[in-house]
C-alpha cells in the first residue's frame, strides 16, 4: 500500500483529482469506480474545476457506482444516483448513458446483482477505483461478518453503518436497511484503488488498516491488502492523534 499524508482534506482532494486527472488524459477511455459519502466530495469539486478551469475532458469516461441503498427512488435526495447527478455528473461534459449506478428498485435484485458484475466485465474493468472506509471498516457497503461476498450481492446493513449514516437522513428511521453493493471480489478487480479518509472519526480505522497483517473478515478493508496498487490518502487527522 502507497500512503500518502496531506496536510488537510483539501490537499488531500486535490491530491486524488489529480491521480483521476492524469489518467483521464492518458487513456483515451477509462473505466472509474466512484463512490459515495462525504469523503469522495471534494475530490469531485476539484474534478468539476478542472474541467471548468482546465478543459478535462470526461466525454470518454465511464463510471461505474459501489453502492446504492434498497428501495429509494433515483430522484430521492439520499439516493447515490441523486449524489452523483448533485456532486459530480450534472456539472461536467459526462454522457449520463456512460454511468453506472447499481438500482436499488430493480426488479429481481439477485438477477440483477449479476448483470451488474457483467457489465463491468464486459466493459473492460474498472481502472481506477475510488473507495472511502466506514468506521467499522466496510469497503463499499461489505459490513464486516462472517463471510465476505466475492460478487455483487444485497447486504443488510450493520446497525454502525445505519447510526453513521443517520446524519444525511431527516428522520433516522429512514436510514434503508439494505443496500446493494459491489463485493470484495468485484473491488479487487480494479487495476488501481485509492483509499480517501479524512477526519478524526477515521483515525481508529486506518490505523488498523495500516498495520494489520492478517485478513479478517470481520474487518474487510483488510482485503485490500491482497491487491498490488492500493493508494491511501488520508489527512494528517486520520493519520496522527
Ligand atoms: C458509506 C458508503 C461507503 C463510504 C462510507 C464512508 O456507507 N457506502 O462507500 O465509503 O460509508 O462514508 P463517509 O465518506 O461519509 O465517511
Amino acid at each position: 500500500m502507497e500512503l500518502i499524508v496531506t496536510k488537510d482534506y483539501d490537499e488531500l482532494s486535490k491530491e486524488a483529482a489529480n491521480i483521476l486527472k492524469r489518467d483521464i488524459k492518458k487513456y483515451k477511455k477509462i473505466n472509474l469506480g466512484l463512490a459515495t459519502g462525504s469523503t469522495p466530495i471534494g475530490c469531485y469539486k476539484e474534478l468539476i474545476r478542472l474541467h471548468e478551469e482546465e478543459g478535462l475532458d470526461f466525454s470518454d469516461v465511464v463510471t461505474f457506482n459501489l453502492d446504492e441503498y434498497i428501495g429509494l427512488d433515483s430522484n430521492n435526495k439520499n439516493s447515490y444516483s441523486y449524489f452523483m447527478k448533485e456532486n459530480l455528473f450534472n456539472h461536467i461534459n459526462i454522457d449520463l448513458e456512460n454511468t453506472h449506478i447499481p438500482n436499488g428498485k430493480a426488479k429481481n435484485l439477485k438477477e440483477y446483482c449479476k448483470k451488474y458484475d457483467q457489465k463491468i466485465e464486459d466493459a473492460g474493468g474498472i481502472d481506477i477505483q475510488i473507495l472511502g472506509i466506514g468506521t467499522n471498516g466496510h469497503i463499499g457497503f461489505n459490513e464486516p461478518g462472517d463471510r465476505l461476498n466475492i460478487n455483487t450481492f444485497i447486504v443488510d446493513l450493520s446497525e454502525n453503518t445505519i447510526k453513521d449514516n443517520a446524519r444525511f437522513f431527516e428522520n433516522p428511521e429512514d436510514v434503508p436497511k439494505k443496500a446493494i453493493t459491489m463485493g470484495i471480489g468485484s473491488i479487487l478487480k480494479a487495476k488501481k484503488i485509492l483509499l480517501l479518509a479524512n477526519g478524526k472519526n477515521k483515525y481508529d480505522v486506518i490505523k488498523k488498516l495500516l498495520e494489520t497483517e492478517t485478513l479478517d473478515s470481520e474487518f474487510p478493508a483488510s482485503f485490500l491488502k491482497l491487491h498490488h496498487d492500493v493508494v491511501v490518502i488520508v489527512d494528517k487527522d486520520a493519520y496522527e492523534k
